[in-house]
């Protein structure tokens, strides 16, 4: 069977596919939730595992989001500047990847060199064909500050929904992108004191000159989330029109106005920046060119054609797959892909955006200064890693918003992680470490069982299609079958009986399990990457699982007789007494 003619979609990935896996930029401003990890670093890293062991050049980059208001706005809390923000929560980021074990090519940040020279580089070639433009406008100033006051400085009510302490630009409550001027009552965060527009002029990004190509972006794409494709169509059918992406302010990336032509010259363009969502999303081609720098010799060569950047920008069969939370959706299908046609026309496009709804935590959306927070490392911490990955691979929202409930987590551990698959490893490991004499060798050379060689075959079949399409909880659920169905077996086989009357159909027995069992450690490997090298090691293999570009190691593969397990067994996971976990969480 192969995956390059999915009928039902035009995802048609071969086994060398180029396949960019762009996270979005977490700002650095405190502490991520498990609902930015659900929102999307987990599902890239799903993503993105499976297909390093598809043996496809895979390259995943992001990084911390260092400028706009988020920052500021922390720095000014804390009292320090901005860039303390950025080199206090930065390392924190990096650490926080490494216990999840999210593996990217590159998380690195927007305060890099590399990152302004391409921003700065994009917006001239956007301002030279002709998509640039400047205007005088109105913006918000407080004439007890003094100054213009940016987005996240000002307060007011929504226009769609009437929340009355909603952000200015975009709604906490209904997550509507708010046009600028469309804010009910405006006032200062800081001082509470009314604001009021004052003339100033930006650059402003003509997205309306992109309308009809834009358009057909989206022509083809009905294998999107249907309420993906529904709210960015939502988009179009209103009508772009141009956006301002500077501000007045001085934390951010400079303005190159001398490499603009005359006409788009601007007074007093030292004392602003880019707005955020103009530098932000630049950065995952800014880290792709980084990332392939990182990897030249000393004569500038890359070893392998896919350590080169372009090997991804510019290659028309390379996919790009982007992760990120429902608030980033306008930034990834409308105006990041603008941006893109109107820098560069040989530019790959994105081509299927994976934007997961919000996790809320058992019926509350996250805050902090609410005190509704549920922090990974704790998690981990108290939990173990797996049951952190397992869960949210589970309840991932996918299609609507879904909740973290202590509940339903301790019933996923115990229930599925514990008792299916878990118990399934721990009684056939044990099984065979406890009689020796069932050593395959030791009997006829068998095959493996023509239905146990099907349901494998079939659940790599099924689950790559459907991480392909980024239907991961679905995925998950699939392979947990397989499991189910090791158990069954196991159970309908009852090599513990029938070793007394046959050794060898018991030694049959058990070399069908340990196929379930090490097929299972490759298909869990994208999710449970931490269980799966344990097992690993229990199985006795010299090396962890390494993936290897052009090595398609997703594939069924039957038990190798010759091959001894560890002598030291132990269970993968551990069960956790529902009360005691509720009790402790009810805060
Ligand atoms: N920092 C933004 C957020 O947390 C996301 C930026 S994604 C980017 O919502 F790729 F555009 F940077
Ligand atoms: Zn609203």
């Amino acid at each position: 069977m192969s995956y390059d003619n999915n009928p039902e979609t035009q995802i048609n990935l071969s086994d060398n596919t180029p396949i960019l896996v762009a996270v979005a930029w977490p700002y650095v401003n405190g502490d991520i939730h498990v609902g930015h990890i659900a929102g999307c670093f987990l599902s890239a890293d799903i993503f993105a595992r499976y297909n390093r062991l598809k043996g496809r050049p895979v390259l995943m980059v992001s990084g911390s989001d260092c400028h706009g208001t988020p920052i500021t706005v922390a720095a000014d809390k804390e009292k320090v500047t901005p860039q303390e923000i950025v080199d206090k929560y930065h390392p924190k980021v990096l650490n926080l990847i490494k216990t999840l074990e999210i593996e990217y090519e590159l998380y690195t940040k927007t305060t890099t060199e590399n990152h302004y020279k391409i921003t700065q580089d994009l917006f001239v070639a956007l301002a030279k064909n002709g998509y640039i433009s400047k205007k005088v406008t109105p913006q918000y100033y407080s004439e007890k500050d003094n100054k213009f006051l940016p987005d996240r400085y000002v307060e007011g009510t929504c226009p769609f929904c009437g929340f009355e302490d909603s952000r200015s630009d975009q709604c906490d409550k209904c997550s509507s992108v708010i046009e600028e001027g469309k804010l009910i009552k405006p006032r200062s965060k800081n001082t509470g004191s009314p604001v009021e527009f004052k003339d100033t002029e930006h650059y402003f990004l003509d997205l309306d000159k992109f309308q009809l190509e834009l358009e057909n972006f989206v022509e083809n794409k009905s294998y999107w989330r249907e309420w993906v494709l529904a709210e960015t169509k939502g988009w179009l059918k209103r009508g772009l029109y141009e956006r301002s992406i500077t501000r007045d302010l001085d934390w951010g990336i400079p303005i190159p106005t001398d490499r603009l032509p005359d006409e788009l010259k601007l007074d007093g363009a030292e004392n602003k920046r880019f707005y955020v969502w103009f530098d932000a999303v630049i950065g995952y081609l800014s880290a792709s060119v980084e990332w392939s720098d990182m990897h030249k010799d000393n004569d500038g060569n890359l070893p392998k054609p896919w350590l080169d950047w372009k090997h991804y920008w510019y290659n028309e069969d390379a996919r790009h797959y982007y992760f990120m939370g429902k608030d980033n959706l306008f930034f990834h299908t409308i105006s990041w892909p603008a941006m893109l046609i109107g820098s560069d026309k040989n530019k790959q496009l994105p081509f299927y955006p994976a934007i997961n709804n919000f996790l809320n935590l058992e019926g509350d959306k996250f805050s902090k200064s609410r005190g509704v927070v549920l922090y990974p490392e704790y998690v981990v911490e108290n939990y173990g890693i797996d049951s952190l990955r397992y869960y949210l691979a589970k309840v991932m929202p996918e299609n609507q918003d879904a909740d973290w409930i202590w509940k339903d987590f301790v019933a996923a551990n115990n229930n599925e992680l514990v008792a299916n698959f878990g118990n399934f490893v721990f009684r056939v490991l044990s099984f065979y470490k406890a009689h020796p004499e069932l050593d395959p060798t030791k009997h006829i050379l068998f095959a493996v069982d023509n239905t146990v060689q099907q349901e494998i075959k079939e659940t790599f079949y099924e689950v790559g299609r459907l991480i392909e399409e980024c239907k991961l909880a679905e995925a998950l659920q699939r392979i947990m079958k397989l499991s189910s169905f090791g158990n069954k077996y196991f159970n309908d086989n009852e090599p513990w009986k029938v070793i007394k009357t046959s050794e060898m159909a018991a030694s049959e027995a058990i070399y069908n399990c340990l196929t379930i069992i090490d097929n299972l450690r490759i298909l869990l490997h994208p999710i449970l990457p931490s269980a799966m090298n344990k097992l690993t090691r229990m199985l006795d293999y010299t090396d962890l699982i390494v993936p290897e570009v052009e090595i398609n190691k997703w594939e069924y593969k039957p038990w190798n007789h010759e091959q001894k397990i560890e002598e030291f067994i132990e269970p993968l996971f551990k069960k956790f007494d529902e009360k005691e976990v509720l009790e402790k969480e009810k805060k």
